[in-house]
């Protein structure tokens, strides 16, 4: 994957509450393009895996219940400088930290619920895009 694109995935606590159509338009308005984009639920290997930088984390045990509790929508996105851009577009980690007009002020509940996953390098966007999704997948 080239280094303009990041990975997203739209958390179960968005799908829930009806934020997905909001959050994409915001996405799209955003400058991005979808590479790729699907609705799944992870499994708890799946979570498991796909946070593992964590598992040694007080709050793994949460993450993985949280992210395997319903669907989320997993996307692949395109832009210039996408995942700093797109870092910048969600905000910070705990909601109450993020800046005004991000998605995580916008759609988020705490630190545990905060609506979106955002890619932190252009080596884990390039991983997990390939997690989610095979090459056919991607356009
Ligand atoms: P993400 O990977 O989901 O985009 O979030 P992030 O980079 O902003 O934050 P990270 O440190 O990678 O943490 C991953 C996710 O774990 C949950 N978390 N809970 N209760 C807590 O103290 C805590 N800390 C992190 C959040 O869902 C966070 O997005
Ligand atoms: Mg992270």
């Amino acid at each position: 994957m080239a280094t303009n694109r990041t990975f997203t995935m739209l958390k179960p606590d968005s799908v829930e509450k009806g934020n997905v159509g909001a959050i994409l338009e915001k996405i799209s308005a955003s400058g991005f393009r979808i590479v790729a984009m699907k609705m799944t639920q992870m499994t708890k290997t799946d979570a498991e895996e796909f946070y593992a930088v964590h598992n040694e984390r007080p709050f793994f045990g949460e993450l993985v219940q949280y992210m395997t509790r319903g669907p989320i929508v997993a996307a692949i996105l395109e832009k210039d400088n996408a995942v700093e851009d797109f870092r910048t577009l969600i905000g910070a980690t705990n909601p109450a930290d993020a800046a005004e007009g991000t998605i995580r002020k916008l759609y988020a509940e705490s630190m545990g619920e905060n609506a979106v996953h955002g890619s932190d390098s252009d080596e884990n966007a390039e991983i997990e895009g390939a997690f989610h999704f095979s090459g056919r997948e991607m356009f």
